[in-house]
Order: C-alpha cells, then structure tokens, then sequence
C-alpha cells in the first residue's frame, strides 16, 4: 500500500481506540476517520473516499451485521472489519452476510488490528488487479481459479452491482454515446435527476476507457469547505492545516492515469471553481502548503443533478467551467420518462436483493410491474431499489413479489398513468405551469361535484377560502353545468 488509505472506524467509545488510531497515522500514513452511528457512517461515505470500514458491535452484533450488512450493498468496494466483545456469540452472520474481510475480538491490540488493515488493504488490491487482468486475458470466470472461497462470491457479486440495466431506446442512445465517449480523454457532464443513474453510469465510462487498470475515484463536492476540498483533491503537506497530520496524495493525483468523478459539482464554491478550471486547463496540481506544483493526467467526469446551464444563466456557476466540464455532456433522463426500463430493474434488483438477504423468490407478479410502471418514482432507480428491496424483505421464500408488499408511498400514490387518462381525463398543455393548471381545474371541477356545487364544503376539502375558491371557478370558467 502506498500509506494514503482512509479507514473508518465506527467506536463505541473514542477513548479505547487511541492507540489503534495513533498507530494507524503515525506508523502507516493512514487518514482515520471515527464515528459513531450508522447515518454517520452512511454520511461520510457519501462525503468522502474510505477504503476501509472497522465496525465495532457493542452490546448488539445485530446492529452491527444489519450496518455490514448495507454496507456490502452499498459500497462493495469499501474492505469490511468487525470487533467484537471478547464475550460476544459467533460472528457467522457477518461473515456470511456482511461479507466481512475479518474479525477480532477485544480487548483491542493496536498492532494487531493495524496489520488486519493493512493485509485487508493489500488483498483488496490484489483483487483489483486480478480483475483487471483476467479481464484483460478473458479468464472465463474467478471460482475456477480459487474455488469456493468465502470472498469468491462477494466479487462477482460486486461487479453486478455495477451493472446498468436498461431496455429502452432513450437509454440504448444514451449508454451507445456513452461508450463512445468513454473510449476519449475528454472531460464528461453528466446530468439528470436524483437516483437517475448518474454515478453508475460514470462508472460504466471508466470501465469502458482505456484507463480501467487505473483507479476511478469518486469526490462528492457538495457541503465541503473550500479548504477540505482542496486537501481531498489536490493533497496536502503535514502541518499545512490543524489536522493535517501527514502528507496526504489528494485524488487527483492517487487517481493518475484513472478517472476523478466529481459528484455534485454544481456545489462547489465561486473560488474552488477558479482551482478546478486552472487544474483543467493545466493537468497540474499545487498540494496545500507545497510549493511545488506536480502534473497529473486524470479524466474527469462530473455530476450534478441541478442544470449547470442554468446556474450559468443566474451566474452562479462559471460558464468557462461549465464549458470545459461538458467535452461531451448527457443528460439521464428520469425513470418516468422510460417505464419500459421498469420490469427489467425490478426483476435485477428483485434478483440482486433476494441474494444479498438469503430469500428464494419465485418472480414478481404482472400486477405489481404495471403498478410500478404506473408510479411516477420522484426519487427514481434509488427510490424503485428500496421499494423493492423492501417488498423483498417482506416475501417469504417460495412466494412472488405482489401488490401486497408495496410500501404505502407507492400504493397511495395517484398512479401517473390513471391521472393521465382514467375516465377520460388529460392533462393538458406541454409546460408545467399549463400542465399545473389543467390538473387544478380538474381537482376543483371534480371536488364541487361531488359536494353538488356547495361552495362552502369543497372550498373547506380543498383548503382554500371561500373568496380563493370563486376565484378559481372564475378562472376556470367553471359551472354547474360543466
Ligand atoms: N440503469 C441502472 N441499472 C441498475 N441499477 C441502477 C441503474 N441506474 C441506477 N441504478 C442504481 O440506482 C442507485 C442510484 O444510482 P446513482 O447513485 O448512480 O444515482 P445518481 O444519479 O448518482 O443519484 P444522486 O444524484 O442522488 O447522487 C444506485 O444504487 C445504482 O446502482
Ligand atoms: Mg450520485
């Protein structure tokens, strides 16, 4: 290892883990992050890179296989510890379904779980570079090789995580450009929706380039001072800061020769936008309190779910920026906007869910598909995994994934498809406003039905004033009549 790993340490009590976290930074330049709680370690893992996870289970392993347990979802490329009570049970779960790399029981021995680390590190490399290479040479397949191995199935389950899953001709489009831009250096924008794809599908891009044997690492810019930001991206010297207690590479140049995806970059502030254009146009990077600028050639995809044109347009973002960011720019489009992908995600993430929690599910019913394909899923491929992950959970083995198991968000949701076109009902117009507005004409005119043209009630259902709803009958040319 080149001594620039982050390890993330989830403490019961800070105090005991002292001499782990000293040993760790001073003796192997790792940075170490502690925290608490499983939202803190979901947060920081969204916030910044870690290699490797130490989850110690307190009282109750089972909080601490459910957390091992999301993050081999999540994040399978992070290495996973566990540290258990000297007086703890058996730690089969979380071998079995937190995938863990190792285990070690208390009291703490600062060297030995040093050296966990670092061996843990070590294999995951290896594993890297294994999979490179056999897919360099077309290995037919890892199992052949090491047999039934515990950590044999975790990778090859690992790269399915990574698969996109699509069928529809928006996304065939999109993922065919994709992959001839992937074969450039040119920097790529990607935009769309929250959960639309936008990470999965910068991976796919580097995986797809000529840079897949180097290393493709991911920076979130959003809630960052400028100051962290700098030291994540472009490193910094030991003592260039409080806290800065070694030398750290910075991403930029740990990923030389790989790809820099930068997530929601419209985040990033008026002057760190200044940093990045000079690191576009110049492939130079200065480490805080160095005085030596060193070059660096990454490929730099950035993502953003908020439009870049138009914070340009309100000069909130730098147009030269934006302009060197989009070499090439697409746009993923949300998943209302292609249904016909839903049935194949269900049946992926129905698949991929069944295995990680051990159920044998028979397959989804055609009821729930149309139902799913009728929602309008604001929060999009996340929101359909976790609804389906969820489903799962709730279905026994030998059973189908029915409407039964919808989470109440979704089966309450006025289906888009019925609001569309039931009893012959449209939407009207093409902008929003329009569409806003022929849907509230629709509400309005359908709730005095219903109160007969009592004015008072429908105005008190519809939360509106007495005044406000003769307006809008005034508005919408409303009667009785019609
Ligand atoms: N086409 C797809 N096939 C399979 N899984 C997908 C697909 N698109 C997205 N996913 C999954 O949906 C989840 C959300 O995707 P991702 O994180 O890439 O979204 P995002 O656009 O980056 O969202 P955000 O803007 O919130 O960061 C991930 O778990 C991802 O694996
Ligand atoms: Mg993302």
């Amino acid at each position: 290892m080149d001594g620039n790993g982050t390890v993330l340490i989830v403490a019961q009590n800070d105090d005991e883990w002292a001499a782990v976290t000293a040993h760790l930074t001073d003796q192997f330049g790792y940075r170490v992050l502690i925290v608490r709680t499983g939202p803190e370690v979901v947060a920081t893992l969204l916030a910044v890179h870690v290699d490797l996870v130490v989850v110690e289970a307190g009282g109750n392993i089972a909080e601490g296989v459910a957390l091992l347990t999301e993050l081999r979802v999540a994040h399978p490329e992070v290495v996973r510890l566990l540290v258990l009570e000297a007086d703890a049970g058996p730690a089969s779960q979380a071998i079995s379904q937190g995938a863990i790399f190792q285990f070690l029981r208390k009291p703490l021995d600062a060297e030995q779980i040093c050296l966990m680390i670092e061996r843990g590190l070590e294999t995951r490399e290896l594993a890297r570079r294994h999979r490179i290479l056999s897919r360099e040479f077309k290995f037919p397949g890892d199992a052949a090789i090491f047999g039934e191995r515990q950590s044999i199935p975790l990778r090859v389950e690992s790269q399915r995580f990574e698969k996109l899953v699509y069928v529809s001709e928006k996304m065939v489009e999109l993922c065919d450009l994709a992959r001839q831009a992937a074969r450039t250096d040119l920097p790529i924008l990607i935009q769309g929706e929250t959960g639309t794809g936008k990470e999965l599908l910068a991976r796919a891009v580097h995986y797809n380039s000529l840079r897949r044997s180097s290393p493709l690492l991911v920076q979130n810019c959003g809630g960052m001072s400028d100051e962290l930001l700098h030291s994540e991206l472009f490193g910094h010297k030991r003592g260039a800061f409080t806290g800065a207690i070694s030398d750290r590479l910075g991403l930029f140049r740990a990923a030389d020769g790989g790809t820099v995806l930068l997530d929601e970059i419209s985040e990033v502030s008026p002057s760190f936008q200044v940093s990045l254009l000079r690191f576009l146009q110049e492939g130079e990077v200065k480490p805080l309190g160095s005085d030596k600028t060193l070059s660096c050639k990454v490929r730099i995809v950035a993502a953003s779910n908020r439009s870049l044109k138009m914070l340009v347009a309100k000069g909130e973002f730098r147009q030269d920026l934006y302009f060197r960011l989009k070499g090439f720019e697409f746009e993923v489009p949300p998943l209302r906007d292609r249904p016909e992908d839903i049935p194949a995600l269900a049946e992926f993430f129905a698949a991929k869910h069944a295995e990680a929690l051990g159920r044998k599910i028979l397959g989804i019913s055609a009821k729930l598909i149309e139902r799913l394909m009728a929602y309008d899923f604001p929060g999009n491929i996340r929101e359909l995994e976790n609804e389906i992950r969820r489903m799962v959970a709730l279905t026994k083995d030998g059973e189908y994934l029915t409407t039964r198991h919808l989470s109440p968000a979704v089966a309450e949701a006025i289906p888009r498809r019925d609001l569309r076109n039931p009893a012959g009902f449209a939407l009207d117009g093409t902008t929003l406003k329009e569409q806003v507005e022929s849907l509230e004409k629709h509400l309005v005119r359908e709730t005095l039905g219903r109160h007969r043209w009592n004015q008072s009630r429908a105005a008190e259902e519809l939360g509106l004033s007495r005044l406000g709803l003769a307006n809008k009958i005034k508005r919408y040319g409303l009667g009785e009549s019609g």
